[in-house]
């Protein structure tokens, strides 16, 4: 095996709110690659930083009527707390907010523009007057140029999905003073993305990209690449344009930069040399681990600012999906939007390590953190299976057997075969495939487990004639236990020292092939407990809040899939009122309470919950209803709703549907059905 020079990053999180278990997702899955390459013996690096610029940052600092740089120096002290919380071992945590940053972020830019790759050129956007400023998309409000919906985003609409510019939007008015916004032109700095299209589509199909995310390119290029507007005008908390008085740079063009900066700031203090990295012929590998909401950035404008400005490429870039919780996506009003800070006041970070893990693979499908299954399979595979190894075996070597391992390996066949998982054990490590790595370790923890239970040594300690053998086999427990929490070591680093303290031995790949033999260990301590269903109840209250969110995410422009965080403060979009019906209209729809007896899941509806429905006297409807997005369906058995009762039945694909229940949403999201109060009962009429 040959030594690698690895740099690996992931994305710089916003300056303006708290670090989630969404966040954690990424965190977790670029810690545990970074601690594995580490382990095998490359010489690699890990940085990152806070996302420090752009107009929420500095709205919200007004706000709080604070300076920006306060704001951001007191928010990376709350992130880095939390991410050393969860035993993320970064090598540099900065800021993009700094003097390395801004070199570079000049650097690259007065490299692209001596070569030609900058244009300007004026433009007229909303200018809000009161404020004197101009209005990012996110921004603006007002009714949907397409359908009239009242209120919505400056670019989008949620009620039918239109996306516009901002300047079309009718009945504008700007979200920080609700002042109606102005046309004003101003000159505006654009890199020539276009010029790099022939050499984009080449490297995104050079194995630098997932699959699906060279395919989601594929639309992008075929639709054509745009110019990218890469200037801000004052005021605005950034880094100044050079040669530019009252510009500034996007916070997207020097938020990648940032990579740069923190890793330049890590090589001054540790004398390793920057260039090696990052010169365009250098033998290093780069790789940026992702979401999927930022492809865009990472896939197109980074590789292309890099190749402009004289710099090398990244290897790959490796993209995520989501984190949802408990089936749908995080929701402040139903406690799962978990800040890192709730979690960590309740629970082991490593449960949350491990439960990812055992979910991760290479691809970018969501990942759905059930607490339920969270807490039953931390509990079955970490405490029930891998810890029980040792739990069972090591108290007797220090009471019987004078704390030391025997000197034999009862069955060394059994060890070997756990020796040689290792290759592919590693394999699926390095190929980010975390989930069939850790369903082979717990294979493998089955096995030593059954090799435990047949040999009984709680029977064979009690015979005097078989000291030596209840030695033996407790000692190769051990050596098997050692050889799983070796593989283990990347996803629980904190557990994994544990137990380096209790076999008083480094597990590494060095060593792990040859078995503890004469060896004396320390005395057993709990390894990990039993993750308490009542704590993570805790977490979620803790975390239940009824207020609402304030817009913590810059939404990219020209990025248009949704964030899966939430979003903004948004009212749900309301419909324009149509036509009106009369009094005997209405009086046709039989509007009934019922109650919920059983609710599922159907196969193959993604959206669709099959619900069996009492409307009293004694007579059930099955209805298919389209609410998957917001509910866990057992959680909605024994719930109140209304619903139609005299619609005719529809025959669906999956069966017969004898009527609707009412539920509201923005359209396109969560449906929330309608709940009675408790006096209704099932059958009552609704009037
Ligand atoms: N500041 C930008 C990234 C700049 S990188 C040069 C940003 N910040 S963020 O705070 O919104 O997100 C940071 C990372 O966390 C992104 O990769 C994003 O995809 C990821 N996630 C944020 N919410 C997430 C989930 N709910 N689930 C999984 N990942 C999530 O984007
Ligand atoms: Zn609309």
């Amino acid at each position: 095996m040959s030594q690698r020079k690895i740099l690996i990053t992931s994305a710089l999180p916003y300056a303006n709110g708290p670090i989630h278990l969404g966040h954690l997702l990424e965190y977790i899955q670029t810690d545990i690659w970074s601690r594995f390459q580490k382990a095998r013996g490359h010489e690699c690096y890990y940085v990152c930083a806070d996302d420090a610029h752009g107009t929420p940052i500095m709205l919200k600092a007004q706000q709080q009527g604070i300076a920006p740089e306060q704001m951001i120096a007191q928010t990376k002290i709350e992130h880095e707390a939390d991410f050393a919380g969860f035993a993320i071992g970064f090598d540099n945590y900065y800021s993009t907010h700094s003097e390395e940053n801004r070199e570079f972020a000049s650097l690259i830019y007065q490299r692209l523009d001596q070569a030609g790759y900058i244009k300007r050129k004026t433009i007229s956007q909303l200018y809000d007057p009161q404020k004197n400023m101009f209005l990012p998309d996110r921004f603006v409000k007002g009714d949907c140029p397409k359908c009239g919906a009242l209120d919505q985003n400056g670019d989008s609409c949620d009620v039918c999905g239109a996306t516009y510019s901002p300047t079309d939007v009718k009945n504008p008015r700007s979200v920080v003073s609700g002042a109606t916004p102005v046309l004003k032109d101003s000159e505006h700095y654009f890199f020539d993305l276009p010029a790099f299209s022939q050499m984009l589509q080449d490297w995104t199909r050079s194995g630098a990209l997932q699959e699906e995310m060279a395919n989601k390119l594929q639309e992008w290029f075929t639709d054509g690449l745009q110019m990218w507007d890469i200037s801000r005008d004052a005021p605005y908390f950034g880094f100044e344009i050079p040669g530019a008085p009252g510009k500034f740079f996007y916070v997207w063009l020097d938020a990648p930069i940032g990579y740069l900066a923190s890793f330049k700031n890590y090589c001054d203090t540790n004398n390793i040399d920057f260039d090696s990295f990052w010169q365009p012929d250098s033998n290093a590998e780069v790789y940026h681990f992702i979401g999927k909401d930022i492809i865009y950035f990472h896939s197109l404008f980074w590789p292309a600012m890099l190749e402009g400005a004289g710099f090398r490429k990244p290897n790959a870039v490796y993209a995520h999906g989501f984190v949802t919780v408990n089936g749908a996506k995080m929701s402040k009003s139903r406690g799962t939007f978990i800040k890192a800070r709730s979690y960590l006041d309740n629970l082991n970070p490593e449960y949350l390590r491990y439960y990812f893990a055992s979910k991760l693979t290479s691809g970018i499908t969501d990942l759905d953190l059930n607490l339920d299954d969270f807490t039953q399979k931390v509990n079955a595979d970490l405490v029930g299976k891998v810890v029980n190894i040792a739990s069972r075996c090591a108290g007797f070597i220090s009471k019987r057997f004078d704390g030391k391992l025997s000197a034999t390996v009862a069955e060394p066949a059994l060890l070997k075969e756990f020796v040689a998982a290792g290759n592919s054990i590693a394999d699926s490590f390095e190929k980010r495939e975390f989930a069939r790595a850790i369903r082979d370790i717990m294979a493998l923890a089955d096995k030593a487990n059954q090799y435990i239970d047949n040999k009984a040594p709680w029977v064979l300690v009690k015979d005097d004639a078989r000291q030596q053998e209840a030695h033996d086999v407790c000692s190769m427990g051990l050596n098997l236990f050692r050889v799983l929490m070796h593989y283990l070591k990347p996803v629980l680093p904190v557990m994994a020292g544990d137990v380096e303290a209790f076999l008083n031995t480094e597990l590494s790949w060095q060593n792990y092939q040859t078995p503890l033999v004469n060896h004396a260990i320390n005395p057993f301590k709990a390894l990990m407990q039993r993750v308490d269903p009542a704590k993570v109840a805790a977490m979620v209250e803790a975390s239940t809040d009824n207020l609402q969110a304030t817009p913590q995410t810059q939404v990219p422009a020209g990025a248009k899939q949704a964030k899966t965080t939430e979003k903004s403060a948004a009212p749900a979009g309301r419909e324009p009122i149509s036509d009106t019906i009369s009094i005997e209209d209405f009086a046709k729809i039989d509007l009934r309470v019922a109650k919920i007896v059983s609710a599922s899941a159907v196969e193959g509806a993604d959206k669709l919950v099959q619900l069996q429905l009492d409307i009293g006297n004694g007579e059930t409807r099955q209805v298919f209803a389209g609410i998957k997005a917001a509910y866990t369906p057992e959680d909605l058995v024994g719930r109140s709703t209304v619903m139609v009762a005299n619609l005719a039945p529809r025959k669906m694909r999956f069966g017969l549907s004898e009527g609707m229940v009412l539920a509201a949403g923005p359209g396109g999201g969560d449906l929330f059905i309608l709940s009675p109060d408790d006096g209704a009962l099932p059958g009552m009429r609704v009037k």
